[in-house]
């Protein structure tokens, strides 16, 4: 059923699509579309879900579509998800092709039926897939922005707020950088309740925080063997989503388009950015220590040698 209210369209039923379409719907702030490319699994996500609306408390507006582009039309923000698991067999760059394709397909076919739409692109590899989003929309930069820093920051935080033994609520820090082995929790500017975080846990503690965040997806598809996390990454586009759709210019660190900031040109890349109605508001330039920044400058580097190899194929 149309309704008067706002549109998000999530693209792909799997766990990260599903989990975030559902987060979404106990939102109650907007209809969703929720679309894949397998017969029917869209769909009935989309009625499960629609069937907990009179228990939980929401609108049972979702609906869910066998590629079927049409019903996500006029959408305000589209959500990305859908792609493959690296297989045995098979290389990271053919991950990166396959869903370079992926991601290029749904993303067209999405921009074209909404073409005001911010697109939030989760699929990996992350930073790589908005350069295709960016592309096959032919949106402005500041309409798509890449959704890993909320969830690589949000994992440096609980680890922060375990050790020191203080809620996570008051714990500030977050993360820069590609979504990779290379990412760059920002110590420099991490504190608990404005006291700097290098004065509450010891140096070789906060060395260990700062590799089992950057390992942290990978502690999670060990432990579970087959798949990848998805409740926190859905926490995270929907975070994104809320700043974007109620307008709440959120400080948040998503990849964005840089165009000379932190010297870094033509690139999407983890930085911290105003989010609010109209996608990326605000590119924030940080101070970094020397050591930081050259850290980034790495990461930079390895996401541009995904990007290079993205080109070279096409
Ligand atoms: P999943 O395998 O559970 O779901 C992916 C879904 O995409 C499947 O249902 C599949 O049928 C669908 N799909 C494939 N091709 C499609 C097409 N052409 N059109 C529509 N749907 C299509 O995977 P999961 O766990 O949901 O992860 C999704 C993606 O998000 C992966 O690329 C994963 O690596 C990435 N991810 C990124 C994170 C981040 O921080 N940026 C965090 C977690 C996951
Ligand atoms: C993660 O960090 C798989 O990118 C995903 O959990």
């Amino acid at each position: 059923m149309a309704t008067g209210r706002r549109k998000i369209t999530v693209i792909g039923a799997g766990n990260v699509g599903a989990t975030t379409a559902q987060r979404l719907a106990e939102r109650d702030y907007a209809d969703v579309v929720l679309v894949d490319v397998v017969d029917g699994l869209a769909e009935g996500k989309a009625l499960d879900m629609n069937s907990a609306g009179p228990v939980v408390g929401y609108e049972p507006s979702i609906t869910g579509s066998t590629n079927d582009y049409s019903l996500t039309a006029g959408s305000d923000v589209i959500v990305i998800t859908s792609g493959l698991a690296r297989k045995p067999g098979m290389s990271r760059d053919d991950l990166l092709l396959k869903n370079t394709e992926i991601v290029g397909s749904v993303t067209k076919a999405a921009a074209e039926a909404s073409p005001d739409a911010i697109i939030v692109v989760v699929s990996n590899p992350l930073d790589a897939m908005c350069h295709v989003a960016l592309d096959k929309s032919g949106f402005p930069s500041e309409r798509v922005v890449g959704m890993a820093g909320v969830l690589d920051s949000a994992r440096f935080r609980a680890f922060l707020a375990w050790e020191a033994g203080v809620s996570v609520r008051d714990v500030t820090g977050f993360v820069m950088g590609g979504h990779g082995d290379t990412m760059v929790p920002v110590v420099s500017n991490t504190n608990i309740a404005g006291i700097p975080v290098t004065e509450l846990i010891p140096q070789d503690r906060l060395d260990s925080i700062v590799q089992r965040t950057r390992d942290g997806g990978a502690e999670v598809v060990k432990l579970l063997k087959t798949g990848s996390a998805y409740y926190a990454p859905s926490a995270g586009a929907v975070e994104m989503v809320d700043s974007i759709i109620l307008d709440q210019k959120r400080v948040l660190p998503c990849a964005a388009y840089l165009t000379g900031q932190y010297d870094v040109d033509g690139l999407y890349l983890g930085v911290p950015v105003t989010l609010g109605a109209k996608g990326v508001e605000k590119i924030h330039e940080v101070s970094l220590t020397e050591d930081e920044k050259s850290q980034l400058e790495h990461s930079a580097n390895a996401v541009r040698e995904l990007v290079d190899v993205m080109a070279a194929k096409a």
